[in-house]
């Protein structure tokens, strides 16, 4: 990496702690302006680390009253970032810490450390959010067991761990397993829970409750449901079994990110909790299945089991978010997740990848950690675990898991501690492997081809472009899953693992008696791009044969990526073949219409800027917008009666269920009527908008009335309908922003800043809209440059009240170096205007200078 600036942390200096942490008291006398935390912290020395040390403690926006060792009091004048005790002060074997200090949770806007959201109290201290309640060691590797007493008059006060005692007003928590401190949770409030129970493998009865305000607790089976499938999932396919007494999850509406796995009470943000029929879409509810499985998993792949460093974070990350792929194959199907994910990881981390925030999935060096929970730590990290899977095989990842807990449990582990695990497990050499974890980038994968009687010889050529800091890259370990189909469309050859190891490599298959179609990266077996010269026909032929579910789909991906691309540089017109192809997938009905509905999706304008961008064209956003529209538009044209057939026949009736099967069929049933939209004026769409029973339904009408042009009384209607709903607001105003027509996007974007509703301090709903309008690739990208002044305008706004949500939404402008020179400009004075801006977070100011280079 270049150097992101004077104080930024390298991996390289890492250095073990010198005092250890034994035990830690907490009393807590909340109020809001000034809660008291009363800490008592048994330090013992390290014995790795001989020698005599002071005694560093992390401590921000912290107003200490009184600190003593062992009893004696000491004078101390704290710094900006933490205290520091001289060694001449501690006794060599150890002592007692304790201190007092005053915070205020309703002043902090950060959302971070103890802070207030509807007159809940609420934590949130991952990554380095501890420090901001009291003075501590605040570093992962500092594992300590925490005991808790909350005072406060509200009737719930929940900790980590297990119970110890309540009263009135107050209530103790002790838990038994030693944590790090960005485990630490701590939530008081008027809640209510939706409560049920599980009962562990061996026998431990668990009390589960899900907390949330007087009022949702209608709104929790759904997360309740998933929860014990989580925790029956992970006793079955992983062996682990829950370790306490009770398992608490509380639902908050101020949240930065997705949710929080502290130990024994995750906390998440309510979008991925309250779910409804009427007010959550079949993707919340499978975002909310996800979720909970997610934080869930984390108990051991992360707390039991966590990181020795944050350089470390996709040891817990990479293999938690893994782990939830692999259940919501299990609960949904394979094939339609493996496409989702693959969908996910192109649309946000190949962009990282491919742009000025590219980093390794182990990063070497960070100025602020906050900015390093990305899609490169989670979604390629999981990546490369599944890799490492389809390397070693089933039996063997099995094995190694097993070893990885029983050998690190109840430590602070590293990549390198991984990898070992692998190691030994398997017998084999990993070191190449390790390349995934170190260099950054997505390796280009040139395929060619070659027939001479019987034999058809592949020829692998891999290429990884060049990163931030890394301009010369290594060969990487690449899995390539392949198959042959025979002309007529039978598998001449199932599938086998091809290990690419080096810069070119050429495979043999022999005996062939007729030319085949090779079926490349089944699976999407990794995360590379594949080039190919591939005729319209071959892809037509794997679309419609293929045995891979994964490659099926991506035979009709690419071919409508590159119709798309042609379309949108010199205005071709699109081949019948395509609309062919369409046709007979949406005529089997022996396919499940999830799948259908996957590959009726087109790619989106950004995904078809990328893949020009790739191959070096200058994107143009209006370009690539009227080509999308008008293939829509002549495909919905020529599939006419097909998609009016199909969207009969999928209607759902009965009650709603958010199930795979039914979510499946309104899937197909939503692409058909927003293809039919556009040549009925809307008419079915309005239909459906004022019949739907359930937010899917209703929604995906409003959307294909949006995306015509249509839609106004509907908006207002849904309005009136959802204005005290904030979740299903938060889906009216980001539905405007993305589809805002392009020449109109900046205008539509200022009135609903302008809306009493736009509450842009709540992270959803600042989300909702700046994120909305950067998602919209051609409005956000009009050349009057409006809307890169608007988004620019509000992240300086937001900046001084919550960084960690500013910084993540300044990688709107990421992609500027894939546009002209008129939009290159437009996008860097902003971000100039960004970094000359006085008083700005380190968040912020880190990832300006990075995407300025
Ligand atoms: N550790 C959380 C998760 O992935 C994410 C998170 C990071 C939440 C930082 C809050 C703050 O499950
Ligand atoms: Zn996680």
């Amino acid at each position: 990496m270049k150097d992101a600036g004077p104080q930024a942390i390298h991996l390289s200096d890492y250095a073990p702690p010198p005092w250890l942490v034994e035990t830690v008291h907490l009393t807590f006398r909340l109020d809001p302006q000034s809660t008291r935390v009363l800490s008592r912290i048994r330090f013992r020395r390290n014995p790795a680390v001989p020698g005599d040390h002071d005694l560093w403690l992390d401590g921000e926006k912290l107003t200490l009253t009184r600190a003593a060792i062992d009893g004696q009091p000491l004078d101390l004048v704290p710094e900006s970032t933490g205290l520091r005790v001289p060694a001449a002060l501690l006794p060599a074997d150890g002592f007692e810490w304790t201190a007092e200090v005053s915070i205020a949770p309703a002043e902090n806007t950060t959302l971070m450390g103890l802070y207030m959201s509807k007159g809940m109290y609420c934590t949130q201290c991952e990554a380095e959010g501890f420090r901001k309640i009291t003075y501590y060691p605040d570093r992962p590797d500092v594992m300590a067991r925490f005991h808790v007493r909350i005072e406060g008059d509200l009737p719930v006060l929940l900790s980590n761990g297990n119970p110890a005692g309540s009263g009135d007003g107050w209530a103790e928590w002790e838990d038994p397993w030693p944590k790090p401190s960005y485990l630490f949770a701590l939530v008081a409030g008027d809640l209510v829970a939706h409560s049920g129970s599980f009962t562990t493998a061996s026998g431990r009865d668990v009390a589960l409750n899900i907390w949330v305000r007087p009022g949702d607790e209608t709104k929790c089976a759904y997360a309740l449901d998933s929860l014990i499938r989580s925790m029956r999932w992970d006793e079955e396919v992983y062996g682990r079994e829950y370790d306490l007494d009770v398992f608490n999850i509380v639902a908050v509406d101020d949240f930065n990110m997705g949710a929080m796995e502290n130990k024994g009470l995750n906390i998440f943000n309510s979008r991925y909790v309250l779910a409804s029929p009427e007010t959550a879409t079949d993707q919340d509810y499978e975002n909310i299945e996800r979720i909970i499985a997610h934080e869930y998993f984390h108990n051991w792949t992360g707390n039991r089991i966590t990181c020795r460093d944050w350089f470390q974070l996709c040891l817990k990350e990479g293999l938690t978010v893994y782990r939830d792929q692999q259940f919501s194959g299990d609960m949904r199907s394979h094939a339609v997740k493996r496409i989702e994910d693959v969908l996910t990881l192109r649309t946000r981390q190949f962009r990282e990848d491919g742009g000025p925030l590219a980093h390794n999935v182990r990063p070497e060096s960070y100025v602020e950690i906050n900015n390093f929970y990305t899609a490169t730590v989670y979604e390629k990290g999981a990546e490369v675990i599944g890799m490492l899977r389809r390397l070693v095989g089933a039996d063997a990842y099995d094995a190694a898991l097993r070893l990885y807990f029983e050998r690190h449990d109840g430590q602070a582990c590293t990549i390198e501690d991984w990898i070992a695990v692998f190691e030994d497990a398997t017998h084999r050499d990993l070191s190449q492997f390790k390349r995934w974890y170190t260099q950054a980038g997505t390796p280009r994968l040139r395929v060619s081809e070659d027939w001479d009687d019987g034999t058809l010889t592949l020829t692998f050529r891999q290429w990884v472009p060049p990163t931030p800091g890394q301009p010369l890259k290594e060969a990487m370990p690449i899995p390539v899953a392949l198959g042959l189909l025979a002309p007529d469309g039978t598998e001449v050859q199932p599938t086998v693992v091809l290990e690419l190891t080096d810069p070119e490599q050429s495979f043999r298959f022999e005996g062939l008696a007729e030319r085949p179609v090779p079926s490349i990266l089944r699976g999407f077996s990794a995360p590379v791009i594949l080039e190919r010269d591939q005729s319209v026909e071959e892809r037509a032929f794997l679309l419609a044969h293929d045995t891979d579910p994964f490659n099926r789909w991506e035979a009709g991906r690419s071919l409508a990526r590159d119709v798309l691309a042609d379309m949108a540089t010199n205005g071709s017109e699109p081949p019948q073949l395509f609309f062919d192809g369409l046709r007979s997938l949406l005529g089997d009905r022996t396919l499940d219409p999830a799948f259908v509905a996957l590959a009726l999706r087109l790619p989106s304008e950004e995904a078809i800027a990328e893949h020009l961008h790739g191959q070096g064209h200058t994107p143009d956003p209006a370009a690539i917008h009227t080509a999308r529209r008008r293939l829509s538009l002549l495909r919905a044209q020529d599939l006419a009666a097909d998609l009016g057939c199909r969207y009969h026949e999928m209607m759902v009736p009965g009650p709603y269920s958010p199930d795979a099967g039914p979510a499946g069929r309104r899937a197909l049933r939503n692409a058909a009527l927003a293809a039919l939209s556009q040549l009925d004026g809307g008419a079915r769409a309005a239909e459906q908008f004022y019949g739907a029973d359930n937010m899917t339904e209703q929604l995906a009408a409003l959307s294909a009335l949006l995306e015509i042009g249509a839609g106004e009384t509907e908006l207002a209607a849904f309005h009136d309908r959802w204005k005290g709903d904030r979740l299903v607001m938060d889906k009216w105003f980001s539905l405007q922003a993305m589809l805002a027509p392009p020449d109109r996007a900046a205008s539509v974007a200022r009135t609903l800043a302008g809306h009493p509703a736009f509450d842009w301090k709540n992270p959803n709903r600042f989300r909702a809209l700046i994120g909305g309008l950067a998602a919209n690739a051609a409005g956000f990208h009009d050349p009057s440059g409006d809307c890169y002044r608007f988004v620019a305008d509000w992240l300086l706004r937001l900046d001084p009240l919550n960084p960690q949500m500013a910084a993540r939404m300044s990688t709107a402008f990421e992609t500027w170096g894939r546009y002209d020179g008129g939009r290159q400009t437009l996008i860097r004075q902003e971000l100039s205007r960004i970094e000359a801006t006085e008083g700005l977070s380190r968040d912020l100011r880190e990832m300006v200078m990075r995407m300025l280079g």
